[in-house]
């Protein structure tokens, strides 16, 4: 075990109607909100409603930023962070799922940068230094951005998708009311329950050969997301599997699973550039790339990770360690299959020739993968498998 510091501050409220605590939590960090939501189904769940309410009820002053989109864009944190200067905004609300509050989050930081808040992800994470207090109410279980300091955003002048990470960007609080997600479209379901998959998959597969306690708790939250995650999608208001995927989601990115090891991460950044280059749901793109990273990294030197995975997660039985391991990897695949997610870039629309850009990008600011380094090459056929 490498040794780490363990800080988890965001405060859980977890239930149905835990909405009711909006208003108290709110008193701690001020009166004029910047209230960010997305396209507009909070308007069609009743939560916008809810939400305005209970800002009116407690003398909140908020201004609404809407219209985030999937894969939250710059520009719009720019206005976001105008918005907050003009009106002196003391508090960030976000209500919505990954994009909404990754949006809220580079607001949060954007506001106390001097410059371009693009600047703060071409810099890297020290140059995070302060973010406005942030609150979230989350819709769709998937990216664990309500409990964790990061921030993706992508810029639509330069195509690029990047990653800030800083403890100052965790929410103080978030509300987690699985029934706002019974309304999740089906397609959404799968691909945030694939993210959380890969999320736990990341960590899962680290160099760090000394985490026994890390690798249960993965292998638990998997089985969790095999069991779940199509009851979510056969049954989208059965709570116990809304409120299992939710927390899962929650669990498997705030560092509690990573703390004590190192990650790999690999999966996201070709993942990242794709979505960057063709605003593919990031989920899809995971559901698409990782058995073909698995596929490319599986060779006799990392076989026992493997093994492990397919025997703990997937009861794989057998001697045969080769075949055991490759069995895990089938059923991956076959589980994102059932979950209804294509298996090919071609069928999300991505074009042969831009493959070799897209690995260009990937590791434009260096090498990936800690479980098994990735160059541009390595990238580049993991891309042309995956196509
Ligand atoms: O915009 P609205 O109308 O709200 O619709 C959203 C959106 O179209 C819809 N939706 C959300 N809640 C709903 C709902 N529709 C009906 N009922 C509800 N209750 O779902 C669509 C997708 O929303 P989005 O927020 O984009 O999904 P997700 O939570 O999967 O977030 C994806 C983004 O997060 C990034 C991804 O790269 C992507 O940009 N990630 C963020 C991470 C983090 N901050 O830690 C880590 C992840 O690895 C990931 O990279
Ligand atoms: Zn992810």
């Amino acid at each position: 075990m490498l040794d780490f510091t363990y800080m988890v501050p965001t405060k859980i409220l977890f239930g149905r109607n835990t909405i009711e605590h909006l208003g108290e939590e709110l008193k701690q960090y001020g009166q004029r909100i910047l209230f960010v939501y997305g396209q507009g189904s909070i308007k069609k769940t009743g939560l916008y409603d809810s939400v305005t309410d209970i800002f009116i009820k407690n003398n909140v002053i908020f201004h609404e930023l809407s219209g985030v989109q999937p894969n939250p864009r710059i520009s719009l944190v720019r206005q976001g962070v105008s918005l907050c200067r003009e009106h002196d905004i003391e508090c960030i609300v976000a209500v919505g799922g990954g994009s909404v509050i990754d949006c809220a989050k580079t607001i949060a930081t954007g506001f106390y940068h001097d410059g371009d808040p693009w600047d703060l992800f071409l810099l890297g994470d020290s140059s995070v230094k302060k973010a406005l207090p942030i609150g979230t109410v989350l819709t769709v279980a998937g990216t664990g951005s309500e409990m964790n300091g990061n921030a993706v955003i992508s810029n639509e002048e330069t195509i690029e998708k990047l990653a800030i990470h800083h403890d100052v960007l965790r929410p103080r609080f978030s509300i987690l009311d699985p029934t706002y997600t019974f309304l999740v479209p089906q397609h959404q379901t799968a691909a945030g329950t694939i993210d959380i998959f890969s999320h736990i998959l990341e960590q899962y597969f680290s160099p760090t050969k000394d985490a026994f306690v890390q690798n249960r708790m993965a292998e638990s939250l998997l089985k969790t997301c095999i069991y779940y995650g199509p009851l979510a999608l056969a049954e989208p208001s059965n709570y116990e599997a809304r409120a299992q995927l939710m927390w899962t989601s929650s669990i498997a990115l705030n560092g509690l699973l990573g703390y004590g090891r190192v990650s790999d991460w690999a999966t996201h950044g070709i993942e990242h550039a794709l979505s960057a280059a063709y605003d593919v749901t990031h989920g899809v793109g995971l559901a698409i790339l990782t058995p073909c990273w698995m596929e490319y990294v599986f060779n006799e030197e990392t076989k026992d990770k493997f093994v492990e995975y397919a025997r703990n997660v997937w009861q794989i039985k057998g001697t045969d360690e080769m075949v055991v391991a490759k069995k895990g990897i089938e059923k991956t695949k076959e589980f994102f299959t059932t979950l209804g997610m294509p298996q090919t870039l071609r069928a999300v629309g991505v074009k042969q020739n831009a493959l070799a850009k897209m690995a260009e990008k990937t590791v434009m600011h260096g090498d990936i993968g800690k479980f098994k380094k990735l160059g541009k090459n390595d990238v580049l056929t993991i891309l042309q498998n995956a196509f």
